[in-house]
């Protein structure tokens, strides 16, 4: 049937490039695989795996920070240090820009955002909410995806316990370190009790801070809140008892505050930019992967049942020139829809750049 594999794909949303963030973590296609070396993914947990302290993550926005965040994010869960599996706990500090430069607020957040992954009762649930109610945010988005981490193969060592029963038992332990007045005059809002708490329970705490990203849409371009988050809260995690991941999007990389952090953490990775027949491969990989992954027929796909060449060489120009992952996949998902009435049986260089 012509155009019936594009119609299908359009249906399913195939190139959607906001997806929530066990999806983004199951479509990411590993850099190193597209030899890509040093590999972006070995360099993150190596780095989270060497010592405590931070490690930034920098690109342009829709480079794939975000994308190899939550990648990595699923292969800490099943690697130990010293016999501790890692926990890693997605922060969400897009809304979060009033307590922007406060490290107890900031403690607050990520504590509630593990409990907020958590099986919870109702009490606990309305303590939650007062938690995170003042100067934090409501927006808890990470919820789901830090469930799955935090449940993710119950405990390290191979003993055969199911996810939820250690939930229930972490879920007693966070509530009794966050219990009201507890974390009052804590300056770290509880964090090094948490770290320290999950070490107990044979786990590796590891921070990870997204979308800082979002701060850009702030009336200034968010430049105060980012210097103020870098100097407030990220300055005096350079050195906790913990591993701290933050993605950083290019521009805040040129903030006096973000060089006084980035000489003391423990590695800086660079979401790569390409040239152009490196980023033709790229996108191409990328396209071919979210075809496979959308249908999840288990065969492997290629681009070239979506695209013909003339229409990957659009896509790979937009990715060069922008940095951006998302931009092209953008291209790619808009121009599916503005051929949505008649659908053609591959998609070509006229159709994207009508679009783009
Ligand atoms: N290595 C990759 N493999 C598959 N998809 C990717 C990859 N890198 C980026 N993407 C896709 O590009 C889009 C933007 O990526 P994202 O991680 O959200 O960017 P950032 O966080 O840097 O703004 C997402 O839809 C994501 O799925
Ligand atoms: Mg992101």
């Amino acid at each position: 049937m012509s155009g019936g594999l594009l119609a299908e794909l359009y249906a399913q949303g195939a190139f959607n490039p906001a997806l929530p963030q066990h999806e983004l973590a199951a479509a990411h296609i590993p850099l190193g695989r597209l030899g890509i070396s040093p590999a972006p993914e070995r360099l993150l947990i190596d780095a989270v795996g060497q010592t405590d302290g931070l490690t930034l993550i920098v690109g342009a926005s829709g480079a794939g920070k975000s994308s190899l965040m939550t990648y990595t994010a699923e292969r800490l869960t099943e690697l130990e240090r010293d016999g501790r599996r890692y926990l890693p706990l997605l922060v969400p500090v897009a809304a979060h820009s009033a307590g922007a430069a406060n490290l107890a607020t900031f403690g607050r957040l990520a504590i509630a955002s593990l409990l907020a992954a958590l099986p919870v009762g109702a009490d606990d649930r309305s303590r939650l909410e007062r938690m995170t109610a003042d100067n934090v945010t409501r927006q808890l988005p990470s919820k789901d995806f830090n469930a799955r981490l935090a449940l993710r193969g119950g405990l390290p060592g191979g003993v055969a316990r199911a996810g939820a029963d250690f939930g229930v038992t972490l879920r007693g332990e966070v509530l009794a370190i966050s219990s009201p007045g507890a974390l009052d005059h804590d300056p770290y809002g509880g964090l090094d009790e948490l770290a320290d708490m999950l070490r107990v329970l044979r786990r590796e705490l590891v921070i990870m801070v997204e979308d800082t990203d979002a701060w850009a849409f702030e009336p200034d371009g968010g430049l105060e809140t980012a210097q103020a988050f870098f100097a407030g809260v990220l300055a005096p995690l350079v050195s906790p008892g913990f591993s701290v991941v933050v993605a950083a999007q290019t521009r805040w990389s040129g903030l006096d505050a973000f060089s006084a952090i980035s000489e003391r953490a423990v590695a800086r990775i660079d979401v790569p930019t390409y040239s152009l027949p490196r980023a033709r491969e790229v996108i191409t990989a990328i396209v071919a992967g979210r075809v496979s992954w959308t249908l999840g027929d288990r065969i492997d796909h290629s681009a070239s049942e979506v695209l013909d060449d003339g229409a990957l060489d659009v896509l790979a120009a937009r990715l060069r020139d922008t940095g951006s992952v998302r931009s092209a996949l953008s291209v790619l998902r808009d121009t599916l829809t503005k051929v949505s009435a008649d659908f053609p049986p591959v998609l070509t260089r006229e159709h994207l750049l009508e679009s783009a």
